[in-house]
C-alpha cells in the first residue's frame, strides 16, 4: 500500500495518546447485532457506560445496535472518529486498518488475537509499519479493550460496571484485567482508567504512563507484567512517574528462567527476576507478590491522604495482637511514634489503670467501646502521630454490634487528615463487618500483616514521592577509543579482549588497575619490576597458553631481582615444556594485589532492561552466595550508594569486629563508569571486574581482573 495516497491520513506525526482516552468518536468494526458477539458486547458497554461522543457501528450486514445505524463502512461515516475498535478475524485486519488510514482515525484498539502471541509476527509487523507510516497508533493486538473515566468509555467486552475513581489498571493479561473488573465492582474501587495492552505492538506501558501521570483523576497507578518489552524506555519513564503517582507493579513468572547467557558470572547470576525487582525497586515502584496484596495497596493508596511524617501509633485492646504488629511494622519498614512522654500525656487519661501507653498503645480487653473511640481520637488528634493503626480482638465486653459505625465514623472525620487502617479479629459479627466496611472502601482488614503492609506500601512510596532528582552525572566515557580496541579484536575474529586489551579499556575509563607492563627479556622483566615496586607477580604472556597457571606460567610475591630472574627462568622453562609449539611475547609484570574484600563489579546488556550493573561479594564463593544486586543502568553515585548497600555482606564493607571502613567511595566511582559504559556502548554485551579488591577508606580499590565480551557481527568467538 502506498503511504502516501491517501488524502486523509492522519498527517500530524504520532497521535496523541489523549485522544485514545478522550476520543470525539469511536467506530467499532464487526459490531454484530448478535448479542453472543464480541463485537456486540463491546458497542452494549460503549452505551450502557454512557459514552458521549458519536458511537459508529461497522458491518456490511447493516441494521441497527442498541439505537445506532449500523454503518457499512468506515468510509461511510459521518462525524469525527478518533478511535476505531477492531473485532473481526485476524486476516480481515489489515484492510481494516488501512480503511481507518484513509478516514484519518488516529487510534485503533485492536481485540483481535492470532498475531505475534502464535508466532503470526508478519502480519502484525505489515499493521505497525502501515500504522506507524500513517502517524497512527495501535493498542493490542490480542486485546479485551479500554476503558476511560474521562470520557465515561468503556470499549471493552468486560463485564460493564466498571465505577469511575482513581486509580489506573494497565494489563498485559486479558484474562486476569477482565477478572479485575469484576472485582474492582464488588469492592467498590473506582478507576480511572483500564488498558488492555496485550501484545504491545506499539503503545506500551511507557506511552500510557506519560498519559497517566498528567489525568488529573489517577492516583495510583497498578501495572501487571508478564514481559518487559523497550526495558530501557520503561525504566526512565517510571523513574519519573513515580515521583509524582503512587505506582504498583504484579509481574508473573517470579520462578526461575535460565540466565540468558552464562558467558560471565553477572550473565548467570542476573536472573529474570531478580533484575526486575531491583530495577522495580530502583524506579519507587512497589512491586506486590500477589493481586489480593496490588488490590489492597492500590485501594488504600488511592483513597490515603499522604502523611505528614514517618510515625505511626498503635492503638489495640490486645496486648498479643500489638506484638504481632510491631512484627509487621519492622518488616514492611513502618516507624513506631516513641515519645513516650507525648505517649502518656495523650492516652493516660482514656486507658485503663492496667494499659500501657507505649507504643502499641494497650486499651487491653477491658475496653469498651467508648474507651477505644476516646483513644482513636487522642491518636489522631496529637499532631506528631501521624497515622494509626488501630487493631481489635472480639471480646466480651466491648459491644460489637455497634462497632461498625464506631469505625465509620471515626473513618470519616479523620479520612482526609491522616492515614488510618483498621485490622479486625474475631468471630462471626466481625467478619460480617469486614466485608461491610470494605465496600464501603473503608481499609479494614481481617489480618494484621495485609493491614500494616498497606501502610508499608504507603510510606515506600511516600518517601518515593518526597525524593529529589538525582542530578544526572555524566561519567566520561572516551566511546571512540573504546570503539578501535573492540574493532582490532573484531578484525582478529573475536568478540572478547585479551587481558592487555581489556587492561587497556580499563585504563581509558579510568579504573584503578595493578600497575604492569610487558618486559620481553629477562632484563627488562628486572627493570619493569624495580620501576612497578616490588613484592610483583609474573605471568607468560602467549596467545597459544590459555590456562597459565596450569602450564607453570605464573609466579606470584617476587620482592627482589634475584627472586624475579629466578621466577622468569623458571616461567619460560615450564611453559616450553607445557607447550612446545607456543610463540611466547614475553611476561607481564604486574604489582603484586595487596589482600582486601573481593567484591564482583558487571555490567551487561540485559534481555529485559537493556544496560544494566551489579554490585556483589565476590571470591570463589559468588555463585553460591549470589550475594548481589543489580540497577538499571546508567546510575548516579546515589543510586550506586544504594546498591552497594542492598546486598547482604553491606556490614563487611562498614567495618566489623573493630576493622575500619572500607572505600565505599571508590566502589560508587566504578559502578557509575561501567553503567555509562554499558549505556554508551552497546555493543559491550558484557564487562566484569572480578574480582575489585576494597581497602580501608582512603586507599581505594583495585581492579585485578578484567573482562570484556562484545558483539561481533561475523559471529566472534566468545572467551
Ligand atoms: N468490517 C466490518 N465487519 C466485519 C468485517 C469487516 N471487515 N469482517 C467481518 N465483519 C463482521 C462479521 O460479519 C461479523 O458480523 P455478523 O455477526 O453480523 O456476521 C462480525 O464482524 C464479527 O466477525 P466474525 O467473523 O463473526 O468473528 P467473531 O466475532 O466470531 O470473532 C474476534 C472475531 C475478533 C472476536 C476473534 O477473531 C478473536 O480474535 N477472538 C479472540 C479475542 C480475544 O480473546 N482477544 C484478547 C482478549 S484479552
Amino acid at each position: 500500500m502506498n503511504s502516501g495516497c491517501c488524502s486523509s491520513d492522519v498527517d500530524s506525526g504520532a497521535a496523541e495518546i489523549e485522544r485514545l482516552f478522550r476520543p470525539r468518536g469511536v467506530a467499532v468494526i464487526g459490531a454484530s447485532t448478535n448479542p453472543d458477539k464480541i463485537g456486540h458486547r463491546i458497542v452494549e458497554n460503549i452505551v450502557s457506560a454512557g459514552y458521549r461522543g458519536g458511537i459508529y457501528p461497522v458491518n456490511p450486514r447493516g441494521g441497527e445496535i442498541l439505537g445506532h445505524p449500523v454503518v457499512p463502512s468506515v468510509a461511510s461515516i459521518d462525524g469525527e472518529v478518533d478511535m476505531a475498535v477492531i473485532s473481526i478475524p485476524a486476516s480481515a485486519v489489515f484492510d481494516a486498518v488501512v480503511a481507518c488510514g484513509k478516514k484519518g482515525i488516529p487510534h485503533l484498539v485492536v481485540v483481535t488475537s492470532g498475531f505475534s502471541e502464535v508466532g503470526n509476527n508478519e502480519e502484525e509487523r505489515r499493521i505497525v509499519e502501515y500504522t506507524r507510516a500513517h502517524g497512527m497508533r495501535v493498542l493490542g493486538p490480542n486485546i479485551f479493550g479500554v476503558y476511560s473515566a474521562a470520557s465515561s468509555l468503556d470499549a471493552t467486552f468486560g463485564p460493564g460496571g466498571i465505577l469511575p475513581g482513581h486509580v489506573a489498571i494497565i494489563t498485559q493479561s486479558g484474562a486476569l484485567g477482565i477478572a479485575m473488573i469484576g472485582k474492582t465492582a464488588s469492592e467498590s474501587l473506582g478507576l480511572s482508567a483500564l488498558i488492555s495492552v496485550g501484545n504491545k505492538s506499539d503503545v506500551d506501558e511507557a506511552d500510557l504512563l506519560e498519559y497517566l501521570a498528567e489525568d488529573e483523576a489517577t492516583r495510583v497507578i497498578l501495572l501487571y507484567m508478564e514481559g518487559v518489552k523497550n526495558g530501557d524506555r520503561l525504566v526512565e519513564t517510571l523513574k519519573r512517574v513515580t515521583r509524582r503517582k503512587h505506582v504498583v507493579v504484579i509481574k508473573s513468572g517470579r520462578s526461575k528462567r535460565g540466565a540468558m547467557a552464562a558467558a560471565s558470572h553477572t550473565g548467570s547470576l542476573a536472573g529474570a527476576d531478580e533484575v526486575f525487582d531491583y530495577v522495580m525497586r530502583q524506579c519507587g515502584v512497589l512491586r506486590a507478590e500477589s493481586v489480593q496484596e496490588a488490590f489492597n495497596w492500590v485501594r488504600f493508596l488511592s483513597d490515603a491522604p499522604l502523611p505528614s511524617g514517618a510515625e505511626v501509633v498503635i492503638v489495640t485492646n490486645g496486648g498479643g495482637i500489638g506484638v504481632l504488629a510491631t512484627d509487621a511494622c519492622e518488616k514492611y519498614g513502618v516507624d513506631l511514634y516513641d515519645d513516650q512522654t507525648v505517649l502518656k500525656g495523650a492516652f493516660s487519661g482514656v486507658m485503663p489503670d492496667f494499659g500501657s501507653s507505649k507504643n502499641p498503645v494497650d486499651l487491653t480487653g477491658q475496653a469498651t467501646a467508648a474507651d477505644y473511640e476516646k483513644a482513636l481520637d487522642a491518636a489522631l488528634n496529637e499532631d506528631g502521630m501521624d497515622a494509626a493503626l488501630a487493631l481489635y480482638c472480639e471480646t466480651a465486653v466491648f459491644d460489637t454490634g455497634r462497632f461498625a459505625e464506631l469505625l465509620r465514623d471515626v473513618y470519616a472525620r479523620y479520612r482526609e487528615r491522616k492515614p488510618i487502617v483498621f485490622s479486625l479479629f474475631g468471630g462471626e459479627r466481625i467478619v460480617e463487618t469486614i466485608e461491610t466496611l470494605r465496600r464501603e472502601g473503608i481499609p479494614v482488614f481481617g489480618d494484621v500483616y495485609e493491614a500494616v503492609s498497606v501502610l508499608g506500601a504507603l510510606y515506600r512510596s511516600w518517601r518515593r514521592l518526597r525524593e529529589a532528582d538525582e542530578a544526572t552525572t555524566e561519567a566520561e566515557v572516551d566511546v571512540e577509543t573504546i570503539g578501535a580496541v573492540l574493532d582490532r579484536a573484531r578484525a582478529d575474529g573475536r568478540g572478547f579482549l585479551l587481558a592487555q586489551e581489556a587492561r587497556e579499556v580499563a585504563e581509558v575509563l579510568g579504573l584503578p588497575v595493578p600497575r604492569s607492563r610487558v618486559a620481553r627479556s629477562l632484563d627488562e622483566a628486572v627493570r619493569v619490576a624495580g620501576e612497578i615496586g616490588y613484592p610483583v607477580v609474573m605471568k607468560v604472556v602467549s596467545r597459544d597458553i590459555v590456562h597459565k597457571s596450569d602450564a607453570g606460567g605464573v609466579a606470584l610475591d617476587l620482592d627482589d631481582d634475584a627472586e624475579v630472574i629466578d621466577a622468569y627462568q623458571a616461567i619460560m622453562r615450564s611453559c616450553r615444556g607445557y607447550k612446545p609449539d607456543a610463540v611466547i611475547e614475553g611476561v607481564e609484570v604486574a604489582e603484586m594485589v595487596r589482600s582486601g574484600v573481593e567484591t564482583i563489579v558487571g555490567a551487561r546488556q540485559d534481555p529485559s532492561f537493556g544496560p544494566t550493573v551489579m554490585f556483589g561479594l565476590g571470591g570463589i564463593y559468588v555463585e553460591v552466595m549470589k550475594d548481589v544486586s543489580f540497577r538499571a543502568a546508567p546510575i548516579g553515585p546515589a543510586e550506586a550508594n544504594e546498591m552497594v548497600a542492598d546486598i547482604r555482606s553491606y556490614p563487611l564493607l562498614l567495618g566489623v569486629r573493630g576493622e575500619s571502613r572500607k572505600d565505599i567511595d571508590r566502589i560508587v566511582d566504578v559502578l557509575v563508569v561501567l553503567g555509562h559504559l554499558v549505556d554508551r556502548c552497546r555493543d559491550i554485551t558484557d564487562i566484569e571486574i572480578n574480582p575489585l579488591v576494597v581497602y580501608d577508606y582512603g586507599e581505594g580499590v583495585r581492579a585485578v581482573d578484567v573482562r570484556i565480551l562484545f558483539r561481533n557481527p561475523k559471529g566472534g568467538d566468545v572467551a
